[in-house]
C-alpha cells in the first residue's frame, strides 16, 4: 500500500518578465485564460486528482493569488442581493475549503529547488505533489491523477514527460528511460537539468507535474547550485534516484507552456473552442483571419 499524496505544492514567486508590462502589477499566474486564471486550471486539476491540501509558494506582490482562493464577502453579497445565483454557484464551487491552503514565502528567487524546500515544513514527512503553475495540461483526465495511478502501482517518484523538438531539449530538465513498465510509464535511468544543446540524453521533458518522497527535502537542503546558477529540484532528484525509484509517465493530454507568450494564446484558443457558444463566433473569425494572412502572403 502507498501512502495517499494529500498535499500538493505550487511555486508562484516567479516574477513573469516575459509577460511584461502585463505582469508589472498582475502575477503572470493570474493572467487569464477565457474566463478564469491559468492558477485556477492547475488547482481544479490538483482537486481532480484527490490533492487535499494546497501549498502556494508565493513572493512579494502575490497577494491577489491569496484573494482569489479567499470569499470575496462584498462581491459576493452584491450578487446575493441581485439574485445572481449563478455567479455565485460558481465562485462557491471553485473556492477551495477553509483550511485547505498555505502559503508560505519564498523570500530570494534562488531557484525551483529552493522554492520547493520553503515547503518543507509545511509538507512534513509524506509524499506529495508539485505542479508548476507555468503549465496547463489539457486532458480527459487530469494529469496529476494518471500520475497518482502510476504512483499507487509502482510507489516511489513519478514524473510526467513530454517529447519536445531536439533544438529546444536545452530550455528544460530531460529525463533518460530504462525499463518499460507499461504503455505509458518506464523507469527513470538518468536526467539533466538544461543540457548544452546536442547533449541531451533523450527528447522527453519533465513537464512540470512531479509526485515526490519527503527525502526530497534533506537533499534541496544542501542547496547546491546548478544549471543557470540557480538551485534546480532536477539535481536533487538525480541525488534521490541513487536510493529511490523514479518512474515517468507519458500523460494522456496536451500541455501548454503558459510562460510563453505563444503557449499562452494557444492555451485561449484551445479552451475557448470548447465552450459552444464561443466556437461558434470564434472559428469563422479565425478562418477568416487565416484566410486573408495566407491571401498576403
Ligand atoms: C522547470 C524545471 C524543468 C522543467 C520545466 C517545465 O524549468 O526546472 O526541469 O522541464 O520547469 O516547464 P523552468 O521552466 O523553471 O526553467
Amino acid at each position: 500500500m502507498t501512502q495517499k499524496i494529500r498535499k500538493a505544492v505550487l511555486p508562484v514567486a516567479g516574477l513573469g518578465t516575459r509577460f511584461l508590462p502585463a505582469t508589472k502589477a498582475v502575477p503572470k499566474e493570474m493572467l487569464t485564460i477565457v474566463d478564469r486564471p491559468i492558477i485556477q486550471y492547475v488547482v481544479e486539476e490538483a482537486r481532480a486528482a484527490g490533492i487535499e491540501h494546497i501549498v502556494f509558494v508565493t513572493g512579494r506582490n502575490k497577494h491577489v493569488i491569496a484573494d482569489h482562493f479567499d470569499r470575496a464577502y462584498e462581491l459576493e453579497d452584491t450578487l446575493k442581493s441581485r439574485n445572481k445565483t449563478e455567479a455565485l454557484q460558481l465562485l462557491e464551487k471553485l473556492r477551495p475549503a477553509a483550511g485547505s491552503t498555505s502559503f508560505t514565502r519564498q523570500q530570494d528567487p534562488l531557484g525551483l529547488g529552493h522554492a520547493i524546500w520553503c515547503a518543507r515544513d509545511i509538507i512534513g514527512p509524506e509524499p506529495f505533489a508539485i505542479l508548476l503553475p507555468d503549465v496547463i495540461i489539457k486532458s480527459e483526465t487530469s494529469c496529476l491523477k494518471q500520475m497518482v495511478d502510476v504512483y499507487s502501482e509502482n510507489g516511489g517518484n513519478v514524473i510526467a514527460v513530454e517529447e519536445v523538438p531536439e533544438d529546444q531539449t536545452h530550455q528544460y530538465g530531460i529525463v533518460e528511460l530504462s525499463d518499460k513498465l507499461s504503455d505509458r510509464a518506464s523507469k527513470i535511468a538518468g536526467m539533466v537539468e538544461k543540457p548544452a544543446p546536442g547533449t541531451a540524453p533523450s527528447n522527453l521533458m519533465i513537464t512540470g507535474r512531479y509526485i515526490l518522497q519527503p527525502e526530497i527535502f534533506s537533499l534541496l537542503s544542501r542547496q547546491e547550485k546548478g544549471a543557470g546558477g540557480e538551485i534546480q529540484l532536477t539535481d536533487s532528484m538525480l541525488a534521490l534516484m541513487e536510493t529511490q525509484s523514479f518512474t515517468s509517465l507519458k500523460f494522456e493530454g496536451r500541455s501548454y507552456d503558459c510562460g510563453s507568450k505563444a503557449g499562452f494564446l494557444s492555451a485561449n484558443i484551445a479552451y475557448a473552442l470548447e465552450q459552444p457558444d464561443l466556437a461558434a463566433e470564434l472559428v469563422p473569425f479565425l478562418h477568416d483571419m487565416i484566410n486573408k494572412r495566407e491571401a498576403a502572403e
